[in-house]
């Protein structure tokens, strides 16, 4: 039975768990340009306290939890944390959001920890795009990174993709056909403003308009979500081929009303939205003995006091306490 059903109904299924605020990359749409504070060591949760967390969630009806960061794979021994959730009684899904640099070297350890969804930030195919908006030379770990991913059995690889006018909208074309080349699965994300990320409507490219381009193209065949309560991306399958193309929209047609997450922050708060402006501080409780019933009533709090979808853009531009890195997407 599902615990934390909000004011709106929805009912969450559903947390991200981000185990570390630090990345390998820079990127300029995630990052500002003069970096993050980052959180001292012992701010950070520690894996038993992430377990602990995680339990009282799991108790409280979450099924699925997506491990995130900053990069997930630079917290040292991440595969330990992944083998503690998997071990979880009654969670069904673990999965995670990478950048795929350090795949080749732990994808095996994943899949063996129990991770069986993979979602990998690739936004361009061209390795001079990829040093300029990521600010490191990593393609070429990138690319072998998804290919292990891609060998390694993973029931579910998929790629994301964040679209920025003048930037990567002329590659649209060339990214179906890299999924059809390989059967794979890409979702195509509205670019999203946060701090200091330069976020300007001009660089904002509606899914419609990402459609358009593709659909120049190929066919696009709706494809019907077998989950109960659907993902933030409207999927589609490519006529004709195994590659599947999705966008997530949420500027341009958000989708608040089917949302089923929560967040917890690397240094043990909970956000109920990924543009929440205030977050729930477990970490305190915690590390002052607090039980269970106390941490699950914070929880509960979290979840009651979610608004019904997120401001507009305008507004979205002028909160300046969300920075992408620290909140893992
Ligand atoms: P699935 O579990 O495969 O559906 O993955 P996901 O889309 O939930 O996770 P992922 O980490 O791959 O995120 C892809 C994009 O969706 C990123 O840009 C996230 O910031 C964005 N995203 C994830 N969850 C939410 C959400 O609740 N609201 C909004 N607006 N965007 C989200
Ligand atoms: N807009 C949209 N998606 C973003 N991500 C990071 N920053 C943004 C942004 N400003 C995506 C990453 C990664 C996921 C976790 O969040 O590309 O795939
Ligand atoms: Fe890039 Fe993700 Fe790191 Fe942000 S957290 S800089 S999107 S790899």
């Amino acid at each position: 039975m599902n615990s934390l059903i909000d004011n709106f109904g929805r009912s969450h299924t559903y947390l991200r768990i981000s185990v570390t605020d630090r990345c390998n990359l820079r990127c300029r749409y995630c990052m500002p340009p003069h970096g993050v504070e980052l959180k001292e060591r012992e701010e950070i949760l520690t894996f038993d306290e992430i377990e602990r967390i995680a339990r009282i969630f799991v108790k409280l009806g979450v099924r699925k939890i997506r491990v995130t960061g900053g990069e997930p794979l630079v917290r040292h021994n991440v595969e330990e944390v992944c083998l503690r959730l998997s071990r979880i009684p009654d969670l069904e899904t673990l999965a995670m959001s990478t950048n795929g640099i350090m795949l080749e070297q732990k994808a095996k350890a994943l899949l063996k920890a129990g991770v069986t969804h993979l979602n990998i930030s690739l936004d361009t195919l061209r390795p001079e795009r990829f040093e300029h908006i990521t600010i490191r030379q990593q393609f070429e770990a990138t690319i072998r990174g998804i290919e292990t991913a891609l060998q390694t059995g993973f029931p579910s690889v998929k790629i994301n993709t964040v679209v920025m006018k003048g930037f990567n909208d002329d590659e649209l074309l060339d990214f179906a056909d890299f999924a059809k080349a390989l059967s794979l699965s890409i979702r195509f994300i509205e670019y999203m403003p946060f701090f200091g990320n330069g976020w300007n409507e001009v660089r904002l490219m509606p899914y419609r308009e990402m459609k358009e381009i593709i659909e120049s193209k190929h066919r696009l065949i709706p494809l019907e979500t077998n989950e109960t309560v659907p993902g933030p991306a409207k999927d589609f399958r490519i006529e004709g081929s195994g590659a599947s193309l999705g966008f997530i929209t949420t500027m341009s047609d958000h989708f608040c009303g089917d949302c089923n997450r929560l967040r917890l922050t690397a240094d043990g708060r909970v956000s109920n939205c990924l543009f929440a402006q205030e977050k729930f501080d477990l970490k305190r409780l915690l590390r002052s003995g607090a039980p269970d019933d106390i941490i699950e009533a914070t929880i509960r709090t979290a979840v009651i006091l979610k608004w019904e979808k997120h401001p507009e853009a305008q507004e979205l531009v002028k909160m300046q306490n969300n920075i992408m890195v620290a909140i893992g997407g």
